[in-house]
């Protein structure tokens, strides 16, 4: 299925999405914009002529500390106050389009996103809130590692998420 990612602007119409999280679509409707023009997160928006608006993530940057991560990883690091990461905060597609491969592209999309700012931005890992099991399932599909300590938090390298990218 076709569609186009762009920030979010007046011209999406954000009232009909339902993803099945009702709070996730509250905070789309209804907070979404005053978040990105607070500069909090930065909201994308999947759509196309068929469907309107399909999906939504928000990005954000985010620091962790050595503490956060497992010791195999964080014992290779300089022992700074804070590791920079980039959140992916939320992130979800309309039901209507549920399993067609919808939160895949945009998951796809996201990191294809961090990965360029890395490149002015350092980003170590690229983390994801999880909604509950089922996202954090969804999410370890594609590489991410729960954090010892928050198993709905997870996170994926950004080193091993440009060489999966250049692969492509
Ligand atoms: C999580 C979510 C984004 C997945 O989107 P989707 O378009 O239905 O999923 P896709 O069709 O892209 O599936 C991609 C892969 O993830 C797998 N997957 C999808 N949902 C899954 C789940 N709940 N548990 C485990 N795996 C899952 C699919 O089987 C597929 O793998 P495959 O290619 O090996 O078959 C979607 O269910 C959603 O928007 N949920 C509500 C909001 C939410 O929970 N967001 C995440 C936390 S903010």
């Amino acid at each position: 299925m076709a569609f186009t990612v762009e920030p979010l602007n007046k011209g999406h119409d954000r009232k009909p999405f339902q993803c099945g999280q009702p709070d996730l679509d509250d905070w789309f409707q209804h907070r979404a914009s005053q978040d990105d023009k607070r500069n909090v997160a930065r909201v994308f928006v999947a759509s196309n002529d068929e469907h309107g608006v399909i999906g939504f993530y928000c990005l954000s940057s985010f620091t962790l500390t050595i503490g956060d991560l497992p010791d195999e990883i964080g014992r290779k690091l300089p022992h700074y106050e804070a590791i920079p990461a980039a959140l992916i905060g939320r992130l979800a597609r309309d039901i209507r389009v549920h399993g067609k491969g919808i939160g895949e592209l945009l998951l796809a999309d996201a990191v294809r996103r961090i990965i360029s700012a890395s490149r002015t931005l350092a980003v170590f890992a690229i983390v994801v809130e999880a909604k509950d099991a089922a996202a954090s399932a969804f999410y370890e599909g594609f590489g991410f590692r729960p954090f010892p300590q928050h198993p709905h938090r997870l996170f994926l390298l950004t080193s091993t998420a440009s060489t999966a990218f250049e692969r492509l």
